[in-house]
């Protein structure tokens, strides 16, 4: 009985784990919409859908964390470099690669 306890409020804890971690929708939202359009269509920024969200996911990764492009040139300082920077949900921490690909994985998904 007592494992049975342990083991259900052990998923329990998980799933609240999971639904507490915002999803790539809400990460770009909250940190790139700003500046690349509430749709990725592009603003102050350039456009990311149909564009860097169809780049290899090793690449989008060294646009956001280290701001070089595809072609392995520096973009503006308008773009953060966010492994200096944080997503506001992650207080203070660099952004994740999970958290990363979250966003890449909403672009692709949204036209
Ligand atoms: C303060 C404005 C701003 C914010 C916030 C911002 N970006 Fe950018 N981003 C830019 C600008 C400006 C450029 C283009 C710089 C250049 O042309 O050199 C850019 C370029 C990029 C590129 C390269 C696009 C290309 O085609 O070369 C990617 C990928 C990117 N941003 C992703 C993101 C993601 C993901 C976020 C959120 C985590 C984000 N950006 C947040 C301003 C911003």
């Amino acid at each position: 009985m007592k494992t049975v306890i342990v083991s259900a409020s052990l998923l329990l804890s998980c799933t609240f784990a999971f639904a507490a971690a915002p999803g790539g929708k809400a990460l770009y939202q909250d940190n790139c919409a700003s500046c690349h359009g509430a749709k990725g269509q592009g603003g102050n920024g350039p456009r990311l859908v149909g564009d860097a969200s169809q780049w290899p996911a090793r690449l989008f990764q060294r646009a956001v964390l280290s701001g070089i492009d595809d072609h392995g040139r520096p973009l503006k300082a308008a773009m953060p470099h966010w492994q200096n920077a944080s997503l506001k949900s992650d207080h203070g921490a660099a952004p994740t690669q999970v958290e990363i690909k979250a966003i890449q994985r909403y672009l692709k998904q949204i036209k």
